[in-house]
């Protein structure tokens, strides 16, 4: 049989008590495969390493030592949620790296979108190994690899061409051997935030949108600097506050700021005040192949852009991006 793939009369998780038989199940399986060994987990907080995070602490405890790498490009709170949630609250074995000024010092003057990309994906890389290396007696890595993810590696190894590098994680340095545990291979996304839920993990964190692998970094277009990542990250959050206010946050697949490297002129306090726009990003889709626009109410969007025009320092318009996949993609970069 081969491990990866899904046996069809696999049943579908849907429910609570199927996710706990499942759950039931990964525990015997990772505590069998692993034993009394150490297992290393890169916990970036979305979905997919969350959930493995949380079924590894059930079954192993602290033999799991989860990584956190801060790449400087989280939205606002993120890493602090993780910290709170897996350190504070299921008392995981955790190690905070706050490796922003590594990546804002390397992507200094780079506007390339896909240069930005590898920079970003190769220095997560080594910022993860140098925290490897400095653990003794771990011989597993824990991934959280779902089935999609199993599918577009056998699209690509038939030579299908990706329209951007989405991988982050490749593989580590030679050094760094490890047998894998990726107990969520064979589920789809909405199965593993039945898991999530089941193994008590907060309903925004498991029902969290996609949120790309090189972060903001692909969101502050063109060469990234530190004032204007700023201004996104604020800008972003204020769009996520309203987006839960409305209720548009449980409706739409992925909303997000883009903030391009442009500047207009405005007026403030009757001077001159030259800003970014800030761009907004509300897409629905189900694959991510193509994507509809979200129609956010005009009351709504008003509230969003006097906020923003007021609180976020180096920002004077808003603009609403209404471009479906194809043509445009869903991000900017
Ligand atoms: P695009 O922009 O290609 O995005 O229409 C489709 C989905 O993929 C996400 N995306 C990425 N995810 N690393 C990732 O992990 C990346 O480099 C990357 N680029 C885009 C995007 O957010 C959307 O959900």
């Amino acid at each position: 049989m081969d491990a990866n793939k899904r046996p069809e009369n696999m049943e579908r998780i849907t429910t609570p008590e199927l996710a706990k038989a499942f759950i039931d199940e990964q525990v015997a399986a990772v505590r069998a495969q692993v034993g009394d060994k150490k297992v290393l987990l890169a916990l970036s907080g979305g979905v997919d390493s969350s959930v493995v995070a949380a079924l590894l602490v059930k079954a192993i405890g602290k033999q799991l030592v989860c990584v956190h790498v801060n790449h400087g490009l989280m939205r606002k709170g993120e890493s602090e949620d993780v910290i709170r949630i897996f350190r504070d609250e299921m008392d995981a074995n955790l190690v905070y790296v706050d490796a922003t000024d590594r990546f804002l010092n390397l992507l200094e003057g780079v506007s390339d979108p896909e240069k930005k990309r590898k920079i970003i994906g190769k220095e997560f890389i080594e910022v993860f190994a140098d925290e490897a290396r400095k653990l003794d007696g771990v011989e597993f890595l824990a991934q959280g690899t779902i089935y999609p993810d199993i599918l577009e590696s056998v699209k690509q190894a038939e030579g299908k061409k990706a329209v951007k590098s989405h991988h982050n994680v490749g593989g580590l340095p030679e050094d760094l051997k490890f047998e894998l545990v990726e107990p969520v291979k064979l589920l789809f996304k909405d199965e593993v935030r039945v898991v999530g839920e089941a193994l008590g993990l907060p309903h925004a964190m498991v029902y969290r949108q996609p949120f790309p692998g090189p972060g903001l970094g692909v969101r502050c277009l063109g060469a990234i600097t530190r004032d204007r990542l700023h201004a996104l990250r604020e800008a972003d959050a204020i769009l996520r506050e309203e987006f839960d206010i409305c209720g548009l946050s449980e409706k739409v697949w992925q909303y997000f700021i883009a903030v391009p490297d442009i500047k207009s002129v405005g007026v403030k306090d009757e001077s001159r005040y030259e800003g970014w726009p800030a761009i907004i990003r509300a897409v629905n889709t189900t694959d991510a192949m193509s994507a509809t626009i979200e129609e956010i109410p005009y009351a709504v969007l008003h509230k969003i852009t006097d906020r923003i025009t007021h609180e976020v320092e180096g920002i004077n318009r808003v603009l609403l991006d209404l471009t479906p996949k194809p043509i445009g993609t869903i991000e900017w970069e």
